[in-house]
């Protein structure tokens, strides 16, 4: 049975993940310990590299995909350090084959955010912004841990702080995301989003099909 609220999206959920709030908690309450990948390490290494000392504002586009947003967001944030941060090589790969990367603001990375958060976190990065942009979805009930608010990783994401965007096709994600953050103590607003232009190729891609964004926004402590 498919009982979705999205058209698009395809669920066997009609509401939160009944699992969810036992799943945050535990989580807040126990950090992820487990060994850090050795490409992620080398990647942090790299944006530590590239930010210098950096003291002003620090904003993290994770998921970026091919960077687009994170080029996007560099331009409308010009006094701040853009990093991009995704898994995918071909993706990240994409983005030095098709942006001129002439500003000087921002950096495109490969790495897995699981460990790159609580790398981040350790070295005492604070956020001025955070972007979490359509993430996948993982819409099937049984995958509840993979979505970041299901995943221990969520407890490094609140520990960066920084006023956190994420937007999603999925209503259901967001309004998880929502709960997730209410366990933690921290007030959201969702509300649909629309805007007269995509920064994201996923963005473009769904609003092209007709779909509805939705977006999260809630300051991280
Ligand atoms: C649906 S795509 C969205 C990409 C981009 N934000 C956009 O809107 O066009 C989700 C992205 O999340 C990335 N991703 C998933 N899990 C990740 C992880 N653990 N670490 C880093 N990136 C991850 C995937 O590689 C993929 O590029």
């Amino acid at each position: 049975m498919n009982t979705g609220n999205s058209k698009w999206v395809t669920s066997n959920q009609n509401g939160p993940h009944e699992k969810l709030p036992e799943l945050v908690q535990r989580h807040l309450a126990s950090p992820s310990q487990k060994p850090f990948s050795e490409h992620t390490l080398t990647a942090f290494e790299q944006a530590q590299a590239w930010l210098h000392g950096w003291q002003g504002p620090l904003i993290l586009d994770s998921c970026c995909g091919v960077g687009e947003s994170t080029a996007n967001l560099a331009a409308l944030y010009p006094d701040a350090r853009v990093i991009g941060v995704d898994k995918s090589a071909l993706r990240t790969g994409k983005h030095e084959a098709n942006y001129a990367n002439s500003n000087a603001n921002y950096l495109v990375l490969r790495a897995d955010l699981k460990d790159f958060w609580r790398l981040a976190h350790q070295a005492g990065w604070q956020l001025q912004k955070h972007y979490l942009l359509y993430p996948n979805p993982w819409p099937k009930s049984m995958h509840v841990k993979r979505r970041w608010h299901g995943s221990a990783a969520f407890a490094d994401l609140l520990k960066l702080g920084g006023h956190l965007t994420l937007r999603s096709n999925w209503q259901l994600y967001v309004e998880e995301f929502a709960l997730a953050l209410a366990i933690a103590g921290i007030d959201t607003e969702v509300k649909p989003y629309a805007s007269s232009e995509a920064i994201t190729p996923f963005e473009r891609k769904y609003w092209a099909s007709g779909q509805q964004s939705w977006q999260l926004e809630a300051q991280l402590r």
